[in-house]
């Protein structure tokens, strides 16, 4: 499922950011570029990340 449709970014991505050692959002906004445009999708994209961090 895309969660960024600005940079094509999905909620997969976002947690394989985060297997692949993301500590923070602002970790995963960097090397993935969710959030960088219009930023619609920031606020869905952070919580979905701190959900991926606390399973991790
Ligand atoms: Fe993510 Fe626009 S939808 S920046």
């Amino acid at each position: 499922m895309y969660v960024c449709v600005c940079k094509g970014v999905t909620d997969h991505q976002i947690r394989q950011q985060v297997s692949d050692g993301a500590r923070s959002w602002r970790e995963v906004r960097e090397a993935t570029g969710c959030a960088t445009q219009c930023g619609k999708c920031a606020c869905f994209a952070k919580s979905l990340t701190k959900e991926a961090l606390q399973e991790a």
